[in-house]
Protein backbone atom coordinates (compact mmCIF):
# COMPACT_ATOMS: atom_id res chain seq x y z
CA UNK A 1 0.00 0.00 0.00
CA UNK A 2 1.00 3.63 -0.64
CA UNK A 3 0.96 6.27 1.66
CA UNK A 4 -1.00 9.31 1.57
CA UNK A 5 0.89 12.24 1.79
CA UNK A 6 -1.66 15.63 2.19
CA UNK A 7 0.61 18.62 1.49
CA UNK A 8 0.56 22.15 1.79
CA UNK A 9 2.16 24.44 -0.06
CA UNK A 10 2.23 27.90 1.53
CA UNK A 11 4.18 29.57 -0.93
CA UNK A 12 5.41 33.36 0.22
CA UNK A 13 2.47 33.60 2.49
CA UNK A 14 2.51 33.82 6.55
CA UNK A 15 4.73 35.67 8.97
CA UNK A 16 6.23 33.45 11.67
CA UNK A 17 3.37 34.34 14.15
CA UNK A 18 0.75 33.80 11.09
CA UNK A 19 2.51 30.21 10.87
CA UNK A 20 2.54 29.44 14.87
CA UNK A 21 -1.27 30.62 15.02
CA UNK A 22 -2.22 28.34 11.56
CA UNK A 23 -0.56 25.32 12.87
CA UNK A 24 -1.64 25.21 16.31
CA UNK A 25 -4.99 25.44 15.48
CA UNK A 26 -4.02 22.46 12.88
CA UNK A 27 -2.38 20.33 15.38
CA UNK A 28 -5.70 20.00 17.12
CA UNK A 29 -7.83 19.67 14.06
CA UNK A 30 -5.20 16.32 13.04
CA UNK A 31 -5.34 15.06 16.79
CA UNK A 32 -6.49 11.36 16.27
CA UNK A 33 -6.38 11.85 12.05
CA UNK A 34 -4.42 8.15 10.83
CA UNK A 35 -3.72 6.53 7.71
CA UNK A 36 -2.05 9.81 5.84
CA UNK A 37 0.82 12.16 6.39
CA UNK A 38 0.44 15.45 6.56
CA UNK A 39 2.96 17.93 5.09
CA UNK A 40 3.07 21.60 5.79
CA UNK A 41 5.57 23.93 3.39
CA UNK A 42 6.52 26.89 5.29
CA UNK A 43 8.58 29.84 4.10
CA UNK A 44 12.14 29.76 5.61
CA UNK A 45 11.55 32.86 8.20
CA UNK A 46 9.03 30.31 9.34
CA UNK A 47 10.42 26.94 9.34
CA UNK A 48 11.80 26.83 13.04
CA UNK A 49 8.70 28.05 14.48
CA UNK A 50 6.59 25.70 12.24
CA UNK A 51 8.96 22.49 13.10
CA UNK A 52 8.40 23.44 17.40
CA UNK A 53 4.53 24.38 17.18
CA UNK A 54 3.64 20.65 15.39
CA UNK A 55 5.83 18.81 17.76
CA UNK A 56 4.44 15.71 18.86
CA UNK A 57 1.70 15.85 16.33
CA UNK A 58 1.46 13.90 12.50
CA UNK A 59 2.23 17.38 11.14
CA UNK A 60 6.23 17.30 9.51
CA UNK A 61 7.91 20.38 8.32
CA UNK A 62 9.02 20.89 4.09
CA UNK A 63 10.95 23.68 3.02
CA UNK A 64 10.13 25.54 -0.44
CA UNK A 65 13.67 25.29 -1.79
CA UNK A 66 17.85 24.46 -1.13
CA UNK A 67 20.38 25.16 -3.01
CA UNK A 68 22.11 22.08 -4.08
CA UNK A 69 25.34 22.81 -1.58
CA UNK A 70 25.96 22.30 1.62
CA UNK A 71 27.75 25.27 2.58
CA UNK A 72 30.03 27.83 0.95
CA UNK A 73 30.15 31.20 -0.63
CA UNK A 74 26.77 31.57 -2.00
CA UNK A 75 25.20 34.65 -0.83
CA UNK A 76 21.66 34.46 0.27
CA UNK A 77 20.93 30.82 -0.27
CA UNK A 78 20.07 28.01 2.26
CA UNK A 79 21.58 24.32 2.46
CA UNK A 80 19.66 20.97 2.94
CA UNK A 81 22.21 21.23 5.88
CA UNK A 82 20.86 23.87 7.60
CA UNK A 83 17.22 22.76 6.83
CA UNK A 84 17.82 19.30 8.16
CA UNK A 85 19.40 21.07 11.69
CA UNK A 86 16.56 22.53 12.50
CA UNK A 87 14.08 19.34 12.30
CA UNK A 88 12.92 20.21 8.78
CA UNK A 89 12.10 16.70 7.13
CA UNK A 90 10.52 17.22 3.12
CA UNK A 91 11.52 20.01 0.36
CA UNK A 92 9.17 20.75 -2.35
CA UNK A 93 11.51 21.04 -5.80
CA UNK A 94 10.67 21.71 -9.07
CA UNK A 95 7.62 23.62 -8.71
CA UNK A 96 6.42 25.55 -11.71
CA UNK A 97 6.84 28.64 -10.12
CA UNK A 98 9.99 28.49 -9.89
CA UNK A 99 10.52 26.80 -12.99
CA UNK A 100 8.81 29.58 -14.68
CA UNK A 101 10.14 32.93 -12.66
CA UNK A 102 13.62 31.60 -11.60
CA UNK A 103 14.83 30.12 -14.40
CA UNK A 104 15.38 26.56 -12.79
CA UNK A 105 16.46 23.59 -15.40
CA UNK A 106 15.76 20.03 -15.23
CA UNK A 107 19.39 19.88 -14.63
CA UNK A 108 19.62 22.40 -11.50
CA UNK A 109 16.47 20.29 -9.95
CA UNK A 110 18.22 17.06 -10.25
CA UNK A 111 21.23 18.26 -8.75
CA UNK A 112 18.87 19.34 -5.91
CA UNK A 113 16.99 16.35 -5.79
CA UNK A 114 20.76 14.12 -5.06
CA UNK A 115 21.80 16.89 -2.31
CA UNK A 116 18.09 16.61 -0.38
CA UNK A 117 18.66 12.92 -0.62
CA UNK A 118 22.08 12.82 0.73
CA UNK A 119 21.31 15.40 3.36
CA UNK A 120 18.11 13.28 4.98
CA UNK A 121 15.25 15.50 3.45
CA UNK A 122 12.48 13.94 1.44
CA UNK A 123 12.04 15.78 -2.00
CA UNK A 124 8.64 16.48 -3.31
CA UNK A 125 9.67 16.83 -6.64
CA UNK A 126 6.98 18.60 -8.82
CA UNK A 127 5.84 18.26 -12.61
CA UNK A 128 3.57 19.06 -14.94
CA UNK A 129 2.66 20.53 -18.26
CA UNK A 130 1.32 24.09 -19.40
CA UNK A 131 -2.13 24.70 -20.89
CA UNK A 132 -0.59 24.80 -24.63
CA UNK A 133 1.59 21.76 -23.90
CA UNK A 134 -1.98 19.83 -22.63
CA UNK A 135 -3.52 21.33 -25.59
CA UNK A 136 -1.37 20.07 -27.79
CA UNK A 137 -1.03 16.34 -26.81
CA UNK A 138 2.40 17.01 -24.87
CA UNK A 139 1.65 16.03 -21.47
CA UNK A 140 3.07 12.92 -21.39
CA UNK A 141 5.73 14.12 -23.13
CA UNK A 142 6.65 16.52 -20.78
CA UNK A 143 6.28 14.51 -17.63
CA UNK A 144 8.88 11.72 -18.99
CA UNK A 145 11.11 14.75 -19.96
CA UNK A 146 10.95 16.24 -16.19
CA UNK A 147 11.01 12.86 -14.40
CA UNK A 148 14.04 11.26 -16.45
CA UNK A 149 16.26 14.21 -16.09
CA UNK A 150 14.97 15.23 -12.69
CA UNK A 151 15.51 12.17 -11.41
CA UNK A 152 18.75 11.13 -13.39
CA UNK A 153 21.21 9.08 -11.44
CA UNK A 154 18.87 8.46 -8.54
CA UNK A 155 18.62 4.77 -7.02
CA UNK A 156 15.47 2.86 -7.20
CA UNK A 157 16.09 2.64 -2.81
CA UNK A 158 17.17 6.39 -3.07
CA UNK A 159 13.17 6.77 -5.09
CA UNK A 160 11.63 5.61 -2.36
CA UNK A 161 12.12 8.46 -0.40
CA UNK A 162 11.35 10.91 -3.24
CA UNK A 163 7.25 11.94 -3.41
CA UNK A 164 6.29 13.15 -7.07
CA UNK A 165 3.23 16.10 -7.38
CA UNK A 166 2.09 16.39 -10.68
CA UNK A 167 1.05 19.89 -11.26
CA UNK A 168 -0.92 20.67 -14.44
CA UNK A 169 0.35 24.75 -14.67
CA UNK A 170 -3.05 25.44 -16.11
CA UNK A 171 -4.60 24.38 -12.72
CA UNK A 172 -2.42 25.94 -10.41
CA UNK A 173 -4.07 28.86 -8.27
CA UNK A 174 -6.58 28.77 -11.26
CA UNK A 175 -9.82 27.29 -10.08
CA UNK A 176 -9.46 24.87 -13.18
CA UNK A 177 -8.80 21.24 -11.78
CA UNK A 178 -8.41 18.29 -13.76
CA UNK A 179 -11.29 16.13 -13.84
CA UNK A 180 -10.38 12.85 -11.65
CA UNK A 181 -10.45 10.93 -15.09
CA UNK A 182 -7.79 13.33 -15.96
CA UNK A 183 -5.77 13.25 -13.72
CA UNK A 184 -5.83 9.37 -13.31
CA UNK A 185 -4.74 8.62 -16.91
CA UNK A 186 -1.59 10.89 -16.65
CA UNK A 187 -0.96 9.96 -13.24
CA UNK A 188 -1.12 6.11 -14.59
CA UNK A 189 1.55 7.34 -17.22
CA UNK A 190 3.60 9.22 -14.34
CA UNK A 191 4.20 5.60 -12.57
CA UNK A 192 4.71 4.11 -15.74
CA UNK A 193 7.69 6.14 -16.33
CA UNK A 194 8.48 6.06 -12.87
CA UNK A 195 8.34 1.32 -13.39
CA UNK A 196 11.00 2.42 -16.28
CA UNK A 197 13.20 4.16 -14.32
CA UNK A 198 12.98 1.88 -11.09
CA UNK A 199 11.27 -1.10 -11.67
CA UNK A 200 7.90 -1.73 -11.56
CA UNK A 201 8.02 -2.60 -7.34
CA UNK A 202 9.45 0.69 -6.10
CA UNK A 203 7.20 2.56 -8.64
CA UNK A 204 4.27 0.65 -7.41
CA UNK A 205 5.32 2.03 -3.14
CA UNK A 206 5.63 5.81 -4.73
CA UNK A 207 3.30 8.24 -3.62
CA UNK A 208 2.37 10.37 -6.82
CA UNK A 209 0.31 13.92 -5.52
CA UNK A 210 -2.20 15.80 -7.49
CA UNK A 211 -1.79 19.30 -7.11
CA UNK A 212 -4.17 22.21 -8.66
CA UNK A 213 -7.00 23.74 -7.29
CA UNK A 214 -7.66 20.81 -5.00
CA UNK A 215 -9.59 21.99 -2.27
CA UNK A 216 -11.94 20.62 0.49
CA UNK A 217 -15.22 20.41 -2.65
CA UNK A 218 -12.75 18.51 -4.87
CA UNK A 219 -10.44 16.51 -3.09
CA UNK A 220 -12.29 13.07 -2.29
CA UNK A 221 -13.04 12.70 -5.89
CA UNK A 222 -9.47 13.21 -6.81
CA UNK A 223 -8.05 11.00 -4.22
CA UNK A 224 -10.59 8.21 -5.09
CA UNK A 225 -8.40 7.38 -7.76
CA UNK A 226 -6.09 4.21 -7.92
CA UNK A 227 -2.89 6.26 -8.75
CA UNK A 228 -3.57 9.82 -6.94
CA UNK A 229 -2.13 9.28 -3.68
CA UNK A 230 -1.87 12.47 -2.47
CA UNK A 231 -2.42 16.38 -2.78
CA UNK A 232 0.17 19.26 -2.81
CA UNK A 233 -2.37 21.77 -1.68
CA UNK A 234 -1.79 25.62 -2.14
CA UNK A 235 -4.44 27.92 -1.47
CA UNK A 236 -6.79 25.32 0.32
CA UNK A 237 -3.98 25.12 2.86
CA UNK A 238 -3.71 28.54 4.06
CA UNK A 239 -6.39 27.53 6.81
CA UNK A 240 -6.64 25.02 9.25
CA UNK A 241 -10.16 24.83 9.25
CA UNK A 242 -10.51 24.25 4.93
CA UNK A 243 -7.09 22.50 5.00
CA UNK A 244 -8.55 19.47 7.44
CA UNK A 245 -11.14 18.71 5.10
CA UNK A 246 -8.46 18.36 2.66
CA UNK A 247 -7.10 15.81 4.84
CA UNK A 248 -9.85 13.90 5.49
CA UNK A 249 -10.40 13.26 2.14
CA UNK A 250 -7.18 11.74 2.09
CA UNK A 251 -8.12 9.36 5.42
CA UNK A 252 -10.85 8.32 3.67
CA UNK A 253 -8.72 6.72 0.63
P1 LIG B 1 -3.12 25.76 -5.68
O1 LIG B 1 -1.52 25.57 -5.70
O2 LIG B 1 -3.68 24.63 -4.83
O3 LIG B 1 -3.36 27.10 -5.07
O4 LIG B 1 -3.59 25.65 -7.08
C1 LIG B 1 -0.94 24.29 -5.76
C2 LIG B 1 0.56 24.42 -5.86
O5 LIG B 1 1.04 25.33 -6.56
O6 LIG B 1 1.30 23.63 -5.26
Amino acid sequence: MRKTIIAGNWKMNKTATETRDTLKELKELVDGVKDVEVVIGAPFTSLETAVKTVEGSIIKIAAQNIYPKESGAYTGEISPVMLKSIGVEYVILGHSERREYFKETDEFINEKVKSALKNGLRPILCIGESLEERETNKTDEVNSRQLEKGLAGITPEEAKNIVIAYEPIWAIGTGKTATPEMAESTHKEIRKVLAKLFGESVANEMTVQYGGSMNAKNAKELLEMDNIDGGLVGGASLEASTFIEVIKAGVKR
